[in-house]
């Protein structure tokens, strides 16, 4: 049977593309609308040869509104979204608040807009565990409450949660479900997609794999001192690919009309917390290359530890991660070097 369309907006970024390529192999058309702001036109190539399928491509600013009834009308058989176009980096949301603003929420304020006009079944929704700050407990569940946010950023994941819940809540014709990621990292096991450098990077395993590879003198490691048994922050890693398969799910859960509820939230993560030496380790210990590291100071903003229980994903989506975290390590690491043979680093 022939499946239906699936916008992917910020299709050509890092979990955008992973995402699109599970579609593709799940037998769902997709079309990509990206601004390349923070990525790249030749990712759809990488995505061609991993699927052997070119989704369509379309460069726009999801903003602009105009643009957006284009699209739909260009494309009527879009019967779910999964909006990843967002600006996503916590620093630079502090330096520029309406950009971030105006991006994230434009941007889903139009894609709802459009969805009530054309029909549109369903929406996933790319949030973070960032909502729960520094939660008071761990494994950290859906119903855990929802901290004041300490960035833009993070501001604008909460604030599109409420809008969706609202928008809904008002009797819009559609479905959402609202995942809240936790740290991802890795790549395509291809090596022909991940995550694009772009200046200094901010995350912890692209600044791992660049001084991996000598482009940075060493890592800094922000903090001993935190109440971890290693005195480094835990996070919760989970596997891009991992992450991208729980999207197909959530999608085909709405087109499919078996959502429980017409909002549903979910925790991605593994369940599993490890610290920033323990992640160290795992890299070293499975590339068999070494990070030359140093100890320094905490990062201002930096949560202790957070990690998920992801118990309602595995139950109620089917779903779980899956990728042992050495062999996420591993490819990372590829993707670094597929990076050098291509030039870009
Ligand atoms: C941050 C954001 C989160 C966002 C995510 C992806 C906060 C509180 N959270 O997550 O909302 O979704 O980025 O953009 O800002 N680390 C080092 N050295 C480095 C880099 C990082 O030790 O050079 C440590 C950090 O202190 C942290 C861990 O590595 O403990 C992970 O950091 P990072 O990859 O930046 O992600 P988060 O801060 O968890």
């Amino acid at each position: 049977m022939k499946k239906d369309r699936i916008l992917v907006t910020g299709g050509t970024g890092y979990i955008g593309s992973h995402t699109v390529v599970e579609l593709q192999e799940a037998g769902y058309p997709v079309v990509i609308v990206d601004n390349l702001s923070n990525s790249n036109r030749d990712v759809v190539d990488g995505i061609e040869k991993i699927t052997g399928i070119r989704p369509d491509f379309v460069e726009a600013d999801c903003t602009d509104l105009a643009a957006m009834e284009k699209l739909f009308s260009d494309y009527p058989d879009i019967k779910g979204i999964i909006n990843f176009a967002a600006s996503k980096a916590v620093g630079e949301s502090m330096q520029k608040p309406i950009l971030y603003y105006r991006n994230n929420l434009n941007t889903l304020m139009n894609l709802l807009d459009m969805m009530a006009k054309y029909g549109t079944k369903g929406i996933v929704f790319s949030s973070s565990c960032t909502v729960y700050g520094e939660p008071d407990e761990n494994p950290v569940t859906e119903s855990a409450p929802i901290k004041k946010a300490t960035s833009p950023y993070g501001n604008t994941k909460q604030i599109s949660e409420e809008i969706i819940e609202d928008v809904i809540r008002a009797g819009a014709p559609f479905k959402s479900v609202i995942l809240r990621y936790f740290n991802p990292v890795g790549a395509h096991p291809s090596a022909l997609i991940g995550e694009l450098p772009n200046g200094v990077p901010q995350n912890l395993i692209p600044f791992v794999t660049q001084t991996a590879m000598g482009i940075r003198k060493e890592l800094s490691v922000f903090g001993n001192d935190y109440n971890t048994p290693d005195g480094s922050c835990i996070r919760d890693y989970i596997n891009v690919v991992d992450l991208a398969k729980a999207h197909v799910i959530a999608v085909e859960r709405m087109l499919e009309d078996k959502s429980e509820a017409p909002v549903e939230i979910f925790n991605l993560g593994t369940g599993v917390g490890l610290s920033v030496l323990e992640l160290i380790d795992s890299f070293e210990r499975s590339t068999g290359v070494k990070v030359p590291r140093k100890i320094v100071g905490r990062r201002a903003g930096d949560i202790e530890k957070v990690w998920a229980n992801p118990k309602h994903a595995n139950d109620v989506l089917g779903w779980k991660a899956e990728t042992p975290i050495d062999d996420t390590m591993k490819s990372a690491w590829a993707w670094q070097c597929a990076l050098r043979e291509r030039g870009i680093m």
